[in-house]
C-alpha cells in the first residue's frame, strides 16, 4: 500500500510540519516500492532505512518542539508514540542488517512504518490543528 497525501486527513495547519510529513510519506513509499520488487533492491532499501532513521529523529524533535511551544494537548501522546516508533524502527533496522528483506521484514514495514505513520499523522499530529492560527 502506498501512502497518499490528503490535506483534509493529514494537514496539521503548520506548513513546516506538513512539508516534513510529505517528505516522510514520499520516502516511505520509495521504501515500499524497493522491497516489493520481484528482485528487491536491498542497497536502495538500506539507504532509505538509514535516511528514515535520521529524518524521523529530526522531524520528531521539531514536531515535539512545535507542540510544546503551542501548549498542544496532543503533546504527551505524541511523545509516547514517537518513542514507540523509534524503538520498533531500531529493531527493524537490526533485523534488516541481519537478514535483509524477508517476508517478516516486509510485513513489519507495512504494519509498523506505513500503517503507523498514516494513523499517527491522522490521529495524533492533527491535534496541532487546535492550536494553529
Ligand atoms: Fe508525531
Amino acid at each position: 500500500m502506498l501512502l497518499e497525501w490528503d490535506d483534509r486527513r493529514f494537514g496539521t495547519g503548520f506548513v513546516e510540519i506538513d512539508t516534513q510529513h510529505k517528505e516522510l510519506f514520499r520516502r516511505i513509499n520509495l521504501l515500499t516500492e524497493a522491497i516489493q520488487r520481484n528482485s528487491p533492491a536491498k542497497a536502495e532499501a538500506g539507504n532509505l532505512m538509514y535516511f528514515l532513521d535520521d529524518y524521523v529523529h529530526q522531524h520528531f524533535a521539531c514536531e515535539e518542539e512545535v507542540m510544546e511551544r503551542h501548549h498542544c494537548s496532543a503533546c504527551p501522546r505524541n511523545k509516547a508514540d514517537h518513542a514507540g516508533f523509534v524503538k520498533s524502527f531500531k529493531e527493524l533496522r537490526l533485523a534488516f542488517d541481519r537478514e535483509g528483506i524477508t517476508p517478516a521484514f516486509i510485513d513489519r514495514i507495512h504494519r509498523d512504518v506505513v500503517e503507523w505513520i498514516e494513523n499517527h499523522v491522522a490521529n495524533v499530529d492533527t491535534g496541532l490543528r487546535t492550536v494553529a492560527t
